[in-house]
């Protein structure tokens, strides 16, 4: 027995930590949305790797289907030159915005090809899949099919688009014989939606209706992956996309499970959560593997209470984001905006407001003066071998909770500014230089504490601080704007 656990010890220990952001569409141009779901993401990276945890992060973009087919067409290009062009500006803006993923997955890559090759081979033979004709209400928007339920005067809510009524031959992916299992995974946290209120949502979903079986294909898509055992048809785009999560792990699609599987953190927006929660679960249940281990569903982000638009003209640029707060100042904007899970609305004068109280003139302003004083010390302040972190920051971290992180860290930022203000260190140096000397290492060992729970968040300011803390001095951190 003994031994036994040991082992299992020993296993878990060695498989990477894997968190993954949903594959963007490549209809379009990378924006602030996909930025969101993929710094947060980058965040739980970083933080598993400072814990000395090995990690697996993987990003990519959705490259096939109707709506990407008719988006090349109208910009008078191929499909793939137009993927092409989108997938190189996703790679663009992760680099911009400091993000760490280990893999960029294309779902036009040879290799991911191959994947739903074998996979969709397999789920044919083994009987999970069968012709049949589909009837239904098709959103090309989503790429879903939609039950009357979902509409709203008729129209898909999120694309104000009439949905195409369709039928069609298709071949279908049986979803019933799974439905219990699924119901039982999510409710004893298997299968751990979070946060809470979407766990809520899916039981009552599942529980509230039989799963009908799904379309796997589609006829009249030329842009997508043919069926292996019928090449009139090509693989529809959900299904396609999903197997992106096993073949960033190097999986050829028909030997064994790849031993980082199953995924321990998958970051989706609530708008995919259904999705997500079912199709994706239940094809790996067709396969035999574990089902993901957390799916973590956030808000939208809206803009001045709205949802964005080009026609209400409210669209925040995460390009003009960058050039005006910086990558850090863009980073913490978008995780310090509001409670990660919920919506949270934006708007650019309260993102300058928060960017100047917070950053200019709260952190960046805390360590210039501080480490002006510090030249003050007789003797140098040495930075220690360690820090230790808060315990609510380290839940809040295992939790997913990052708004609340930060908030933990800028309430610490801001004692210790309120500190500075009460002992006033800059009237006692020569004075009383005990004490100065006394609140001086005080704040210096504070700052070591913050600096090491931002680098997650800000990896570049931390760093800076960091250096700042062995050298004594250092460039301002943000401008004021
Ligand atoms: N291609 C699919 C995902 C396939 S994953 C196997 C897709 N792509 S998407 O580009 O439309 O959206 C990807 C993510 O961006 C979703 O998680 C979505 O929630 C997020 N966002 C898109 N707009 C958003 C906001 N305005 N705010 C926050 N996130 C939003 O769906």
């Amino acid at each position: 027995m003994v031994e036994e656990s040991k082992i299992y010890v020993y296993m878990e220990a060695k498989k990477p930590f894997f968190i993954t952001t949903p594959i963007y569409y490549a209809n379009g141009l990378p924006h602030i949305g996909h930025a969101y779901t993929t710094v947060a993401a980058d965040v739980v990276a970083r933080a598993k790797r400072l814990t000395g945890q090995e990690v697996i992060f993987s990003t990519g973009t959705d490259e096939h289907g109707a709506k990407i087919a008719e988006k090349a067409l109208l910009e008078g290009k191929n499909p793939q030159e137009f993927v092409d062009g989108i997938a190189k500006a996703f790679e663009e803006l992760w680099k911009r915005l400091d993000i760490s993923h280990d893999h960029f997955i294309r779902t036009t890559d040879a290799q991911h090809k191959n994947v739903v090759t074998n996979v969709l081979t397999f789920l044919y033979d083994k009987g999970a899949i069968y012709k049949g004709e589909y009837e239904g209400l098709y959103c090309v928007g989503c790429e879903q099919f939609k039950m009357e339920s979902d509409l709203v005067g008729g129209k898909c809510p999120d694309h104000n688009r009439i949905p195409e009524k369709m039928v069609e031959e298709s071949y279908m992916l049986k979803m019933t014989e799974y439905q219990e299992a699924l119901i039982q995974k999510i409710e004893s946290d298997e299968l751990c939606i979070r946060p809470v209120k979407y766990k809520k949502e899916i039981l009552s979903f599942l529980k509230g209706q039989k799963l009908e079986d799904i379309s796997l294909s589609r006829k009249n898509v030329a842009w997508g992956i043919p069926l292996p055992f019928d090449e009139t048809h090509t693989t529809y785009v959900w299904v396609d996309a999903f197997l992106n999560y096993l073949t960033v792990l190097g999986w050829d699609g028909k030997s064994e499970m790849p031993q980082t599987w199953p995924a321990d953190v998958q970051f989706i927006g609530k708008d995919i959560l259904r999705v997500h929660a079912t199709i994706w679960q239940i094809l790996l249940l067709h396969l035999g593997f574990p089902v993901t281990k957390t799916l973590f569903t956030h808000g939208h982000i809206l803009s001045g209470g709205k949802k964005m638009s080009k026609t209400l003209g409210n669209v925040i640029s995460i390009d003009e984001m960058l050039e005006t707060f910086g990558v850090d100042g863009t980073r913490y904007l978008l995780l310090s905006g509001g409670t990660f899970g919920e919506d949270m609305d934006l708007t650019p004068e309260r993102m300058k407001e928060k960017y100047n109280a917070d950053l200019a003139n709260g952190l960046g302003n805390l360590v210039s003066r501080v480490l002006k004083l510090s030249e003050r010390l007789q003797g140098r302040y040495e930075p220690g071998p360690g820090v230790a972190l808060s315990s609510p920051y380290i839940e809040c971290m295992e939790n997913i909770e990052l708004s609340q992180a930060l908030e933990l860290v800028f309430a610490r930022m801001k004692q210790a500014n309120e500190y500075m203000s009460q002992e006033e260190p800059w009237k006692l140096a020569g004075v009383d230089q005990e004490r100065f000397e006394k609140v001086i290492r005080v704040i210096l060992a504070d700052l070591e504490i913050i600096a090491f729970s931002l680098n997650p968040f800000l990896p570049e300011t931390a760093k800076k601080i960091q250096t700042a803390l062995r050298e004594g001095k250092t460039d301002p951190l943000f401008q004021r704007i």
